[in-house]
């Protein structure tokens, strides 16, 4: 078969599956988008999960238009901007303790990147140029490019790129719902605690999302962050929170580092941070490790052109106004425990739902072909699942583990019961066991 015309090649996408029935998406309201069929879909992906404040926000777009009349680009490389500077300051404000700097990108791979650079250098200057391992888990996403790809534990055929992971040590995932055979929570931990037993000296820094969403929506257990913080503070290895995709309320909390009251070295953000109105990604720093290099006059060579760009931070701005003004992380709270009430019963009365993982409004919804050993759900028969949503007009996102819910922070009530009767419907007849 030729190759098609088509000219668009599409990220994380089959394009011969994709083309059989191509969607195009030209408008949105609140949680709603509409193709240009006129078929309109309750998007319960948020977009790509960074929709926090629905679509069409005309607080969001009038602080656009407002900065478009301004400065509509303007580098950070040896010049700062207004936008940039005052969304710094209102980050620095409102994330977890002690996180005091703020270096703009302009995706959530490049606020990883910059993360783990930092992280590693970090340790040079403290004079310990051998402490460079970096240890992330087997099931995290941390994005395609650079350092961040090489952190990802999900094969996205590094080998076919050439993409070696240098220095990285792939931990077990703690889940709690993992299939009969693969390691337990417990198991997982007994190895982050091998680790730095083993090689603590070398460690330079631990990354994890502190609930995974590619996996399919993974819960970190209390104790496994807990002594993931413990651990690289007594052996001198930094911590990096990966909050692109649960940052911005997702998870009924500004930034989900705030359920545990966990105090990371380094975090990072993207997707909601302005309501996906703009590419935008940021990594924050102590003021510790701030200060190390400001003391010893290094500087971070290393930046993106588009990175800070005014209009941007302009639409992140607001988007922090909106998050405020309407209490969105608290209806992510609400909202997600009505959904999540619903999701459960489904569980307990489906034996091809192994369970539901999750808080506020990034619930995974875990499917299994056996439900004796958890074996998971075969990833044709996933898509399955997808495409019967969609027939009846909601989008989920697909997973390894199940599908994953991640939808708008201004979902209502009756959308909430709508995702639940429609997936109380799919799962009850669409599952093989
Ligand atoms: C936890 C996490 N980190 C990083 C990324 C990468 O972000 P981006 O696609 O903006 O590069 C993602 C994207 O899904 C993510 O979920």
């Amino acid at each position: 078969m030729s190759a098609p015309t088509y000219p668009l090649w599409h990220p994380m996408t089959s394009l011969p599956v994709y083309l059989e029935d191509p969607v195009t998406i030209v408008g949105g309201e609140g949680s709603t988008v509409v193709d240009d069929r006129g078929r309109r879909y309750l998007s319960a992906t948020g977009g790509l999960w960074n929709v926090a404040c629905g679509y069409g926000r005309p607080e969001i777009a009038a602080a656009i238009r407002a900065q478009l009349d301004e400065l509509a680009y303007g580098t950070l490389f040896r010049f700062g901007n207004e936008p940039a500077l005052r969304l710094a300051a209102r980050l620095a404000e409102r994330l977890p303790a002690g996180l005091d700097h703020v270096f703009l990108t302009s995706s959530g791979a490049a606020a990883v990147d910059t993360a783990l650079r930092i992280a590693r250098r970090t340790a040079r200057l403290r004079g310990e140029p051998d402490r460079t391992l970096i240890a992330s888990l087997k099931d995290g996403y941390h994005g395609t490019s650079g350092l961040a790809l090489e952190v990802t534990g999900e094969d996205l055929d590094h080998a076919e790129y050439g993409v070696e992971r240098r220095d990285i040590v792939l931990l077990p995932t703690p889940n709690v719902l993992a299939p009969v055979g693969e390691p337990t929570p417990d198991q997982a931990l007994a190895a982050l605690e091998e680790l730095f037993a083993t090689r603590g000296a070398q460690v330079a820094a631990v990354i994890f999302e502190p609930i995974l969403g590619s996996a399919g929506v993974v819960d970190l257990p209390d104790a496994y962050l807990r002594r993931a913080r413990e651990l690289t503070r007594e052996h001198g290895a930094l911590l990096v929170v990966d909050e692109v995709a649960t940052g911005f309320g997702r998870t009924g909390r500004l930034f989900a580092c705030e359920h545990w009251d966990l105090q990371p070295d380094l975090l990072t953000m993207s997707k909601q941070i302005n309501s996906g109105y703009l590419p935008l990604g940021a990594t924050a720093v102590s003021h510790e490790i701030f200060s190390l290099w400001w003391e010893q006059g290094a500087s971070l060579f290393h930046g993106e052109t588009q990175a800070g760009n005014p209009l941007a931070c302009a639409a992140a701005l607001a988007t922090l106004d909106v998050l405020d003004a309407d209490d969105l992380p608290g209806r992510a709270r609400v909202a997600g425990d009505r959904l999540r009430a619903r999701l459960d019963e489904i569980a307990a009365g489906t034996p091809t739902v192994a369970g539901v993982q999750g808080r506020g409004l990034m619930l995974g919804v875990h499917l299994t072909r056996d439900p004796a050993t958890r074996a998971r759900i075969l990833p044709e028969d996933m898509l399955g699942v997808v495409r019967l949503f969609a027939d009846e007009g909601i989008l989920v996102h697909p997973a390894p583990t199940g599908f994953g819910l991640f939808p708008p922070l201004v979902i209502t009530d009756e959308e909430c019961d709508r995702i639940a009767d429609v997936a109380e419907a799919v799962l009850g007849s669409a599952v093989p066991a």
